[in-house]
């Protein structure tokens, strides 16, 4: 292909993928399968490759992250980012209503609502519809740039749907479900957690290394745009943004008048927790640009808006008690029992203490006055005590366990103290009840008080034993009748057959979540390919690291866990992936391409290699399992010859995946 028609072929594959990324990350509406969409990605990746001089910087093929930076430039801004004038009440906000009014000399006026996002305040530049720079808010006049980062975010656009220049600002959050998860993988990599979503946003693009930021998936929301023309209302100014490429607020709400405003932001606060995403209130503005500039700006924020902030999803009560829980690893975890205290919506008696060390840490006793918090889905916890009282006494730690008596136990350099009897009733509850929960296979009936009856009365010894239950069984206990009995039996037995990942993760096994219990689902057909699995093998998984791939193997290697697994097997549970996603013949070998192939691009081969199970790398080491040489292949090959890595031809490497 020559230059001319290559040029021509890529810009036409840019702009289709432009298109199909801001159908799926902006308008959350793909309409190609991710094959079909990586068959234009590769397409594009092998022209660029071929015609190096034809990439230019707004391709989709240039978000990978460049070189770490030492530090940061300074960026002046042109036009400082302000702050917004805060209120909590809904008296305050009638007050900033009347303001309004009386500087527009107008009886009612329209206002545009949206959230107020809780992260990292970003300012965008784009010339002729292509980004220039990117850069955080800092103090309102310096900022910092990160043009770096922001480019590796999906959700940032490095080409607008139209080519104008403008400066966008906005926020760049972290949702709730990737920050639950990135904590997750953070306590895995013995890393600290971060505090909350905001903490991580800002710090995941605060980072020198590019390559960090694109592994995190933060999402920017625009909410502001250099006026354009024609365009005469906020809401057709977020509209607009939406339209060039942007993820905005949805749905637009302007209202009329503060009464609809105040009812809007009370229901939304009930709402709040559902977001998928932070915000800590509302932010209120002028709808009509023309009055945003009568009403103008004070030093520090605009007349013509104001943000009411939610009260934080905290509370101030009494510990009146410490207890501790068995878990079912064993784990003993202190629990504050609480003078009962609404939060958010609920009434929170409990609060999580973690451990001893963080008990010591917050200087936490029984009988103190302190801060609960309750955040997303996350179990409450006690944030700080804000006072002793005189009948305030310190929580000493049991030397035995609460359930069997037995003597506890902390290792050096753990924070938990456990129960390791394994056959501790506590232990066996827990993971009986962790196995019946939603999240893992879902037995709707099967609740913890019916758990701790059948255990007691000796019914169940494991969970597998659940699926030999009978209905004369369950109307042997209290409060049970016939219907109560037959629902109960029917959630049992209609729980034989869930996905392979749910049942991984309802096998308890230390460290394996839901997100680590679907990564191995996605690598693995069936359970009993676990059993003598190799740690090091596990570890190829992208997102399982060695202490995960240890506590998997050891698992698997147990006797009793073993039996446990026939036993359900026994009682007809599924065990194996419903989809037949075919074997993965490739599973945990690596592969290196080098030189030209004849038959097939090299990002095709890494593809194949991918969907059988193995891993694509771009460098050779003694872990590489395969180099697949084609043409002219230069200094991988020497090395892997040097390193003794067995090395395919094209032809071979075919015949190996049966292509
Ligand atoms: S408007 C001149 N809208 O709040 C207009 N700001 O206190 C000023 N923020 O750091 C900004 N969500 O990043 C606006 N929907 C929203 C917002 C929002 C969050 C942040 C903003 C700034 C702070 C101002």
């Amino acid at each position: 292909m020559d230059k001319a028609t290559a040029g021509k072929k890529i810009e036409k594959l840019r702009k289709e993928i432009r298109h199909h990324d801001y159908l799926y990350y902006v308008l959350d509406k793909p309409s190609i399968s991710d094959q079909e969409y990586d068959k234009l990605f590769n397409e594009l990746n092998r022209l660029e490759k071929q015609f190096p001089e034809l990439i230019t910087s707004d391709s989709p093929t240039q978000r990978v992250g460049g070189e770490p930076l030492k530090e940061f430039k300074t960026v002046i801004h042109k036009n400082p980012l302000l702050s917004l004038d805060k209120v909590t009440s809904e008296e305050e906000l009638r007050e900033f209503d009347k303001r309004v009014r009386e500087g527009l000399n107008k009886d009612n006026v329209f206002y545009f609502v949206e959230v107020k996002f809780d992260g990292l305040a970003m300012a965008l530049n784009y010339k002729s519809g292509t980004l220039e720079k990117g850069s955080t808010r800092g103090d309102g006049v310096r900022g910092e740039d990160v043009t770096q980062n922001v480019r590796t975010l999906k959700t940032i656009p490095l080409k607008l749907n139209e080519t104008v220049d403008i400066e966008v600002r906005g926020e760049v959050i972290l949702p709730y479900e990737e920050f639950i998860k990135l904590n997750e993988e953070r306590i895995e990599n013995d890393e600290p957690k971060f505090a909350n979503p905001r903490n991580a946003a800002a710090g995941s693009i605060r980072q020198l290394d590019p390559k960090v930021t694109v592994k995190r998936p933060l999402e920017f929301y625009a909410y502001y745009g250099t006026p354009q023309k024609g365009i005469k209302t906020q809401h057709d100014l977020i509209k607009y943004l939406n339209e060039i490429g942007f993820k905005v607020y949805l749905p637009l709400m302007y209202l009329k008048g503060i009464d609809e405003v105040i009812k809007y932001v009370n229901g939304l606060e009930l709402k709040r927790e559902k977001l998928p995403y932070e915000i800590d209130g509302v932010v209120i503005k002028v709808d009509d640009l023309a009055d945003q500039e009568k009403l103008g700006f004070t030093s520090r924020a605009p007349r013509w808006a104001v943000a009411f902030k939610y009260p934080p999803m905290q509370a101030e009560t009494v510990v009146e008690d410490i207890k501790v829980q068995v878990g079912r690893t064993g784990a003993i975890t202190p629990v504050a029992y609480l003078k009962p205290v609404h939060l958010a919506g609920v009434v929170v008696k409990r609060a999580t203490l973690h451990n001893e060390d963080e008990i010591k840490r917050k200087g936490i006793e029984i009988g103190d006055q302190v801060i609960v918090q309750r955040a997303g889905e996350v179990i409450p916890e006690v944030v700080k005590v804000l006072k002793h009282t005189s009948h305030s006494k310190p929580f000493k730690m049991p030397k035995t366990c609460p359930v069997c008596g037995s003597e506890l136990y902390r290792a050096k350099g753990e924070a938990a103290t456990r129960c390791i009897n394994v056959s501790c009733p506590a232990q066996v509850m827990e993971r009986i009840r962790h196995f019946a929960t939603r999240e893992a296979m879902d037995m709707e009936h099967v609740g913890p008080a019916l758990i701790i009856q059948l255990v007691e009365a000796k019914l169940v010894g494991d969970a597998a034993d659940l699926y030999s239950l009978k209905k004369q069984d369950i109307l042997k206990l209290e409060r049970f009748a016939e219907r109560s009995a037959q629902k109960v039996i029917d959630s049992i037995q209609s729980a034989k057959d869930r996905p392979l990942d749910r049942l991984i993760y309802a096998l308890g096994i230390r460290m394996v979540g839901r997100h680590v219990a679907s990564l191995i689902a996605e690598n693995f057909s069936s359970v009993d390919d676990l059993f003598d699995i190799d740690p090091e093998k596990l570890q190829k998984i992208p997102g399982i690291g060695p202490r995960v791939a240890e506590s998997m193997a050891r698992f698997f290697s147990e006797k009793e866990n073993r039996h446990f697994i026939e036993k359900l097997r026994r009682a007809g549970v599924t065990l194996k992936s419903k989809e037949s996603k075919g074997s993965k013949p490739l599973f945990g070998k690596t592969f290196v391409f080098t030189g030209g192939l004849a038959t097939m691009t090299r990002p095709d081969g890494e593809e194949l290699v991918r969907s059988l199970g193995g891993h694509p790398s771009s460098s050779v080491s003694k872990q590489t399992d395969y180099v697949v040489a084609g043409t002219d292949p230069g200094s991988k090959y020497d090395k892997a010859k040097k390193l003794g890595v067995k090395i395919l031809t094209e032809e071979e490497f075919k015949k190996l995946v049966k292509k």
